[in-house]
Formats: C-alpha cells, structure tokens, sequence
C-alpha cells in the first residue's frame, strides 16, 4: 500500500513562519515524522512540497495508478483552491485532509475548506502527530474496504 502526502504552500518555511501557530520544528523534521509514522503503518509513501497550486494538481494527478491513497496539507490552498478539490474528485482515491493548527478556530477566511469537501476526514489542530492520525486512518480505511471487497 502506498500514500502520497502532499504539503501546500509555505510548508517548507516550518519552524520560521509563525512558530507560534505552527511549532519551532522545521520541515524536514515534518518530513522524517510522516516516514516514520508511514513505517509504523507499514505502508510506503512519497511525500511532496510546492508553492505552486497547478503544481499540487500535477502531483494530485499523478497520484492516479501510483498511490493507493493521499494524505494532504494544502495550505493556504485550502480555502481557495476549486483546482485541487476538482483534482482530488477526478483521481477518486480516498484522501485525508490536515492541518496544523485548528482553522476552526481560525480567521473567518479559514471557515471553507474546498479541498475537504473531496476527502473523507479531515484532522485540524493537533501538529505533526495530525499526521499521524490521518495515516492511520487511511491505512485502516483501505484496509477495511479491502477486506470488504475480498
Ligand atoms: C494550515 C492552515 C492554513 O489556513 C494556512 O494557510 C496554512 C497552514 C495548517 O496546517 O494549519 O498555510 O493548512
């Protein structure tokens, strides 16, 4: 079983933007979290970074025939982006949503998110070990559906 986990915009600058919001670790340590928490899942995964909306489509896109199933932060995206819950529907693989701090507590502007309208959970709050929540919720979903499906 394979994931993808996909990080928006200014996820790279962990550690420098916000510390308070969003923790002092930087990240690569965001990086070699989400491998060790895909070891423990026994599932392997690649995990990516852009800036660039159309480039997250890319990476969403080509999740299709290479993943079983897609972990996504997309940032700021969240609350903009038709591109990337249209790229999210049209791959069909199940996706879990994160983030870091808890948008629902969060400006008025953080209220939508398009991109979890397409995901079957969401995980908010919780920093680095949200993603460890939504791993193995998807690990357990699949597996599930898989048992389901013979
Ligand atoms: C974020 C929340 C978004 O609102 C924000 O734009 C981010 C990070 C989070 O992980 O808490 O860049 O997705």
């Amino acid at each position: 079983m394979k994931f993808y986990i996909i990080n928006g915009p200014n996820l790279n600058l962990l550690g420098l933007r916000e510390p308070d919001i969003y923790g002092s670790e930087n990240y690569s340590s965001l990086c070699a979290f989400v491998e060790s928490c895909c070891k423990e899942a026994q599932v392997e995964c690649e995990i990516f970074q852009s800036n660039h909306e159309g480039e997250l489509v890319d990476i969403i896109q080509s999740a299709y025939n290479n993943a079983d199933g897609i972990v996504i932060n997309p940032a700021a995206y969240t609350h903009t982006s038709i591109a990337i819950l249209d790229a999210l529907k049209a791959v069909n693989l199940p996706a879990v949503e994160v983030h870091l701090s808890d948008i629902s507590l969060r400006e008025d502007f953080r209220q939508i998110s398009y991109a979890g309208m397409a995901c079957i959970k969401t995980v908010k709050g919780m920093g680095f070990e949200g993603y460890r929540q939504a791993i193995l919720y998807l690990k357990s979903y699949l597996v599930k559906k898989i048992s389901l499906n013979g």
